[in-house]
């Protein structure tokens, strides 16, 4: 029995159907999140092998409130607490689940959590299991944010925001954190695609802006992009910390994250800070080829790119593939409308890069 047959057939009517396409690891890769080509090192490989075939154990077997919780998760959390400025660290499965864990956990009947139109699918999905009030704010929209805080009467207000969109390629306002310190919100920054990208020391965008965290901040992340790993953490106060560990289902009731995966991330954290000057020029070259070829200003390493509609969006990124190039055709309803999502990242060429630009620039609405 097919008995999902009509809403597959108007998907595919509507150009809006997916498919997994095996890949090819040959080819030039513009698409995935794998900013800083971590994902192709092969010396932060070995020391992961190296390092954990040193333990007895090299998986968690279990949830960290049981006996999972190994001295591998916990040098890794003390790691991103120094490196970003915060008091405590909880590692979890993915950056999914954190977004998932923290919303479903800190916004309580009688809260209201104002969350950014255009935040990640995972938050929005958090939203329909809460018993708090949800508003959503127009998009890195500061003015409508604040009237929205200032008529609040919830117990608590909660604000949730990326530092970087991931389909619109732009930096958080920087006015609506200090928004959200005046009304004394508590800020959740989903950092997936500004954490090993933005800021002087590449941690993201408290580092960009020189943000002092404060009690009322909480950093999400994801391993699964600029660490070149999988998995995902979220770095916050003592007090929240503890919190979570008590309420989050998904850390309670979830095998805590892989060790390989951990201790992955924590080399490729390593790796950042210690080439972060160079890492940022390399980061600065490939905006530079962007803005020259597309017309695109990165402020972090995504260029999203209107196209007109969704076969044609379809129709660049097949004749891309054609030419050995990966670019992301993301079409509605992840989007508006279609955009070509090109990533800038690490580990191709500048002539690459130079080509696509210019291919996609011929479709580019103006
Ligand atoms: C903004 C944002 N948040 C969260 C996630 C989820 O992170 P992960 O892939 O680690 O589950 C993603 C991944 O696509 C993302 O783009």
């Amino acid at each position: 029995m097919h008995f999902y047959e009509h809403e597959l057939r108007a998907l595919k009517r509507a150009n809006r159907f997916r498919e997994r396409i095996c890949r090819d690891d040959t080819g030039v890769d513009l698409a995935s999140n794998d900013y800083l080509a971590l994902a192709h090192s092969k010396p932060l490989l070995e020391a992961t092998c190296k390092i954990l075939s040193s333990y007895r154990t090299h998986a968690p077997k279990a949830s960290m409130l049981v006996n999972g919780y190994h001295p591998i998760h916990r040098a890794f959390e003390k790691a991103l607490c120094e490196a970003n400025g915060f008091e405590e660290g909880l590692i979890l499965g993915s950056g999914f689940s954190a977004n998932l864990a923290l919303i479903e956990a800190l916004a309580r009947r009688g809260d209201t959590l104002f969350i950014d139109e255009k935040f990640h699918a995972s938050g929005m999905l958090a939203t329909r299991v809460i018993e708090a009030n949800t508003v959503r704010f127009e998009h890195n929209c500061a003015e409508h944010l604040e009237r929205l805080l200032k008529a609040s009467t919830a117990t608590r207000n909660i604000v949730v925001v990326e530092g970087v969109y991931s389909m619109q390629g732009d930096l958080l306002n920087r006015e609506i954190i200090d928004i959200a310190n005046h009304y004394g919100a508590i800020l959740i920054v989903d950092e997936a695609h500004s954490s090993g990208v933005v800021g002087a020391r590449l941690m993201g965008i408290f580092d960009l802006y020189g943000i002092t965290v404060a009690s009322n901040h909480i950093k999400m992340g994801t391993l699964g992009k600029a660490y070149g790993s999988f998995g995902g953490y979220i770095l916050a106060s003592h007090h929240i910390i503890t919190y979570l560990i008590n309420r989050a289902k998904p850390v309670i009731y979830a095998t805590a994250l892989s060790l390989f995966d951990t201790l992955l991330g924590h080399q490729a954290l390593q790796y950042i800070l210690s080439h972060a000057q160079i890492l940022n020029e390399e980061i600065d070259r490939r905006r530079r080829i962007v803005c020259e070829y597309l017309g695109v200003e990165m402020p972090a390493l995504i260029a999203a790119v209107p196209i007109g509609s969704n076969t044609e969006a379809l129709h660049i990124k097949e004749a891309l593939q054609r030419e050995g190039i990966t670019v992301g055709a993301i079409r509605p309803p992840t989007v508006d409308t279609a955009i070509i999502r090109l990533i800038a990242r690490l580990g191709e060429s500048d002539e690459r890069l130079q080509f696509t630009c210019k291919f996609i620039n011929n479709f580019q609405v103006k």
